[in-house]
C-alpha cells in the first residue's frame, strides 16, 4: 500500500477462516479489536473474566454483524489456574489458532495480589499473558502466519524491571507497577520473535500500542487525574475504534513483521493513524529480555517449546 496513505480498517484484508482470540475482548480496546476483526470474518473468541459481560460483548457483535462468528471464553488473568483451563479448553475448540492478542490489562490498582501471589498488575499485564501464549504455542506453531499481538503502552518509557522485586514485596508503586509490566509486555515480544525466529517458525510475535484513548482503564487514576481527564480527554485521547487501530494492524498487515511496534502517529503518539513505531532502548536490552523470560517461565511453571 501507498506508505504515506492513512492505514484504515478498510485496509484489513478478509479474515474469513481465522481463529483469533482477544483477552478482554469484552469491553475498551478488546472489544473494539474484536468487532472489527469479527466485521472481516474471522471467527472471535472473547476471552473474558465475566461471562454474562463477555455474552453482552459478543451480542452486540453480532447485532451490528449478523453473520458474525463470536464465542467466549471464560478467562481470569489473575489466576494461572483459570489460565491453565483456559487454553486447554480453547485448544479443544481450536485445532489452529491464527491470531492471538494479548490485549487485557489492569492500570495503576492498588496493591493488591493475585491468586498465585503475583502483583496484580504484574501479574494480569505480563505474567497470565506469557503462560496463556506458552500453553497456546502449540496451535500457533501449527498454523502458517499465525501472529502473537501484545499491547504495550507510551507508559512502557516510564518502566524498569526490577528483577530483585519484580512483584512488589519490598514496596510498592502503583504507577511504576503498571510502566513495568507494560515494558514487559516488549521485552516478552521482542524474546518470543527471537526465539521464534531462531527456531524457523512461520509464528510472529509484533506489539502495538493505543495512545491515548477512551476506556474504562483510568478508573484507578487518582480523582485530580480523572477531573483532568474529562477536560483534557478529548482533546489528547481518541476513541476505542482509533486506539485498536495500531494492534489491527499489527495483526492484520500483511506487511507488518515480527518484532515491529505499532502506535499512532500524532504528537506524543497520543492519537492518530496507526503506523510503525519504535520503543525505548530498555526495552531493546537482550539481556533483559532473556532474564525476564527465565524469570517469567520459572513463576509461571510455563516452559516454552522454543
Ligand atoms: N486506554 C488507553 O489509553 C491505553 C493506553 C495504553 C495502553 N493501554 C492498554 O490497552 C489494553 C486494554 O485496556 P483498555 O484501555 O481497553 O482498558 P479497559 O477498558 O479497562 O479494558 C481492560 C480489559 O481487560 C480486562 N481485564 C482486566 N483484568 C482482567 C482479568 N483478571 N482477567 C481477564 N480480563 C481482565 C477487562 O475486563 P472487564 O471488562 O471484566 O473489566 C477489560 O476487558 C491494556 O493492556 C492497557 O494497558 C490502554
Amino acid at each position: 500500500m501507498n506508505q504515506l496513505a492513512a492505514w484504515t480498517p478498510t485496509a484489513i484484508p478478509s479474515q474469513a477462516g481465522r481463529n483469533v482470540v482477544v483477552t478482554g475482548g469484552g469491553s475498551g480496546l478488546g472489544f473494539a479489536i474484536a468487532d472489527a476483526l469479527a466485521r472481516h470474518g474471522a471467527h472471535v473468541i472473547l476471552a473474558v473474566r465475566d461471562a454474562e459481560r463477555g455474552a453482552r460483548a459478543a451480542d452486540r457483535i453480532t447485532a451490528s454483524t449478523p453473520e458474525a462468528s463470536v464465542e467466549v471464553e471464560l478467562l481470569d488473568l489473575s489466576s494461572l489456574a483459570s489460565v491453565h483451563e483456559a487454553a486447554q479448553d480453547i485448544s479443544v475448540r481450536l485445532p489452529t489458532l491464527d491470531l492471538l492478542i494479548n490485549n487485557a490489562g489492569v492500570m495503576w490498582t492498588p496493591l493488591t495480589r493475585t491468586s498465585d501471589g503475583f502483583e496484580l498488575q504484574m501479574g494480569t499485564n505480563h505474567l497470565a499473558h506469557f503462560a496463556l501464549t506458552g500453553l497456546l504455542m502449540p496451535q500457533l506453531l501449527s498454523t502458517p502466519g499465525s501472529r502473537v499481538v501484545t499491547i504495550s503502552s507510551n507508559s512502557h518509557k516510564g518502566g524498569h524491571i526490577v528483577f530483585e522485586d519484580l512483584n512488589s514485596q519490598h514496596g510498592y508503586d502503583r504507577q511504576a507497577a503498571y510502566a513495568q509490566s507494560k515494558l514487559a509486555n516488549l521485552l516478552f515480544t521482542y524474546e518470543l520473535h527471537r526465539r521464534l525466529t531462531s527456531a524457523g517458525a512461520h509464528t510472529s510475535a509484533l506489539a502495538a500500542h493505543p495512545g491515548g484513548a477512551s476506556t474504562g482503564l483510568t478508573r484507578n487514576a487518582p480523582t485530580h487525574m480523572r477531573l483532568l481527564n474529562t477536560v483534557l480527554g478529548p482533546l489528547l485521547t481518541h476513541s476505542a475504534e482509533r486506539g485498536a487501530l495500531p494492534a489491527l494492524r499489527a495483526a492484520t498487515d500483511p506487511a507488518a513483521l515480527g518484532g515491529e511496534y505499532y502506535g499512532p502517529k500524532g504528537p506524543g503518539e497520543m492519537r492518530g493513524d496507526p503506523r510503525r513505531t519504535d520503543s525505548h532502548p530498555r526495552s531493546h536490552d537482550a539481556e533483559a529480555q532473556r532474564r525476564l523470560w527465565t524469570l517469567s517461565e520459572e513463576l509461571t511453571g510455563v516452559r516454552y517449546p522454543l
